[in-house]
């Protein structure tokens, strides 16, 4: 996929001001600081589309991207980061998941994992949040560029196990560095496939 056009449209924590839900719509979920903004930076070729920070909980809002009048990305803030709470809740933050649960043209929403760290619970929990809800999902594993050949091996196959204690297959898995661009073309191609799903 050839991105044309990338630009921001707004910032919204209400899902009923999100952009009229007419096109198809990918959503970028994680911890904060897991490389999400940069992910989105990386996919788009544009150097700051959305903003990066060493500081985590950059991203507060749901923040809405055009892409080539084709399709919508949305960038949500980071969880795991400002409360730590016991209940699921709070730990996202409600308009969080009342966006997931309610926008109509949520096609995927892309799970981010920071590839150098053991599996985390939050993760694991709101994967399993979105299995019992039936908001589809996708991992996307990031900064691969920090691990060497044999720790990414390791590192995935760990994810898998753990994963596996609780699911029967895994979801679509991603490996992806927005310091070296890899991922680009399959996490593209993915939108591309499954943008051709979508009917308004
Ligand atoms: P919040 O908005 O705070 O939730 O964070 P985020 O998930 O959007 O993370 P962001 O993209 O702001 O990146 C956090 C930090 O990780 C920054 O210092 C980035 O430069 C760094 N980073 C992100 N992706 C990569 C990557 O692929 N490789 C490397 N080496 N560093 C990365
Ligand atoms: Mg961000």
């Amino acid at each position: 996929m050839v991105i044309k056009e990338a630009k921001f449209l707004m910032s919204n924590t209400d899902w009923q001001k999100c952009p009229k839900p007419v096109l198809p719509e990918y959503a970028f979920i994680g911890r904060s600081n897991v490389g999400k903004s940069s992910l989105i930076n990386m996919l788009t070729e544009r150097r700051a589309l959305a903003k990066v920070s060493g500081t985590p909980g950059k991203t507060l809002l749901i923040n809405h991207f055009g892409i080539n009048n084709e399709w919508y990305l949305a960038d949500l803030p980071g969880y795991g980061y400002a409360k730590v709470s016991k209940t699921l809740r709070t730990k996202f933050q409600n308009f969080t998941l009342q966006y997931l649960h309610h926008r109509p043209n949520l096609m995927c929403t892309f799970v981010l994992i920071d590839s150098r760290i053991k599996p985390q619970k939050i993760d694991i929990e709101f994967m399993e949040y979105c299995g019992e809800k039936k908001i589809p999902f996708v991992i996307i594993f990031t900064k691969m560029d920090k691990l060497n050949q044999r720790e990414k091996i390791e590192n995935i196959e760990k994810y898998k196990e753990t994963m596996s204690e609780q699911w029967a297959s895994f979801p679509p898995m991603f490996l992806s560095s927005s310091e070296k661009g890899t991922g680009r073309e399959d996490i593209l191609g993915f939108i591309e496939e499954t943008n051709a799903l979508f009917h308004n």
